[in-house]
């Protein structure tokens, strides 16, 4: 019987979703049916403030998960590099000639320059070091020294680019950030690739991309993007009236996370007919633990990696994703509005208020911080995180 059933909802699965969400769309209520939550949870304040837990987040989660460094889309073509700082560790990303996307420490053999500076994405097929032009190929293998005869002990196949561990799942590059360690794909990880594969976001384009500097603690950036509780107050003056305030559905998958929203224009009655943009009624935020974040619009996609630099220094790594290049005035005008937008909102709004809770918290006065049931997400966040560090760090 149950076999029947999964095999029903399996294949009546519309609009090229996965079978998991559709689950949850099935499961979105209209505003009056919706039930309230009211699951709470608390922590202390020391786990945004603490220097000690800082360093154990990033001894034992950063450097223990894979983590995204950047969306595929930003590095398109085999023979392409790119630079990312964002971490603190300066990265290298490469595609190579059979378009396999590596991540390498930037920092040539020889004497350890940086290699590639800068922070965009160039075509060259190899790269050479700016100091004496030691010569990488795209795989990382030096290919060219100067002078080789001066070295007669140098083996150019023992010199290659120190290499971190790398892959490509959901339309993200994945690194590991620590040369010494490789690690594994966190569970739950398959289907979150899946679900964003289902929304095309392994092929998307990037039309623009941008960094923001906080002074505030990382999960203080993350937190907003966990809840809808803000969304009719923070965002008052902005977005409120695209949304309502019901809970979203919200769905574990491993200690990664999706929330399914109804806009305002919603009604459940839409699952029985033909949608034909679904991200006009219906949002979906990922949280790609432990620090990246996909929020899905009509017309671009989200996607913001959180890059914890101190414990009250963020960088943010925002990416807009769209289906192709512009190819109207139309299109790019709306691209255009969008990414404006973005930065009114994300930026002056949701980024902004992170930087105030960590001004508010630097007065050392506030000893603990509450969720309610619209923030049921937030509590398992920190427990996801708390699981990777040991019992006197948490
Ligand atoms: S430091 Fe790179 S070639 Fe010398
Ligand atoms: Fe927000």
């Amino acid at each position: 019987m149950i076999m029947e059933q999964s095999s029903k909802v399996a294949e009546k699965v519309p609009l090229g979703l996965t079978a998991s969400q559709w689950d949850a769309i099935s499961k979105l209520r209209a505003p009056e049916d919706a039930h309230i939550p009211t699951t709470e949870a608390s922590r202390p304040t020391s786990v945004y403030l603490s220097e000690a837990r800082f360093e154990a987040e990033m001894r034992d989660l950063f450097k223990k998960v894979p983590v995204v460094a950047a969306p595929s889309a930003y590095l398109p073509e085999p023979g392409m590099s790119l630079p990312q700082d964002c971490y603190g560790v300066p990265l290298l990303l490469t595609r190579d000639r059979n378009g396999v996307a590596h991540a390498f420490i930037n920092a040539c053999r020889h004497r350890g320059s940086k290699l590639v500076e800068g922070d965009k994405p160039v075509k060259a097929g190899r790269v050479s070091c700016p100091y004496h032009a030691w010569t990488y190929g795209m795989d990382g293998a030096l290919v060219g020294i100067p002078r080789q005869e001066t070295f007669p002990s140098a083996k150019k196949c023992d010199l290659g680019l120190v290499s971190l561990t790398c892959y490509e799942s959901g339309g993200f590059i994945w690194v590991g950030l620590d040369p010494d360690y490789a690690p594994e794909q966190i569970e739950g990880t398959d289907q979150v690739a899946e679900d964003l594969e289902s929304f095309g976001l392994d092929k998307m384009h990037v039309y623009g991309r941008r960094l923001y500097d906080l002074k505030t603690n990382w999960k203080f950036v993350m937190e907003p993007f966990l809840e809808a509780y803000h969304i009719q107050r923070l965002h008052a003056n902005s977005i409120a009236s695209m949304f309502v305030d019901v809970p979203s559905v919200y769905t574990h998958l491993g200690d990664h996370q999706r929330q399914t929203s109804g806009k305002a224009n919603f009604k459940p009655e839409m699952l029985q007919e033909e949608v034909d943009n679904l991200h006009k009624f219906v949002t979906h935020a990922y949280l790609v633990f432990p620090n990246t974040v996909v929020i899905t619009s009509p017309y671009y996609f989200s996607v913001m990696i959180l890059m914890p630099r101190a414990k009250d220094r963020t960088v943010v790594d925002y990416y807009m994703l769209v289906k192709g290049p512009a190819d109207s005035e139309k299109a790019e005008a709306l691209y255009a509005k969008s990414f404006a937008l973005i930065d009114e909102v994300f930026g002056g709004e949701d980024f902004r208020a992170a930087e105030l809770q960590q001004e508010g918290m630097n007065s050392g006065a506030i000893k603990e911080v509450f969720f309610g049931g619209l923030e049921e997400m937030i509590g398992p966040f920190h427990d996801s995180i708390e699981s990777y560090l040991a019992p006197e760090d948490r």
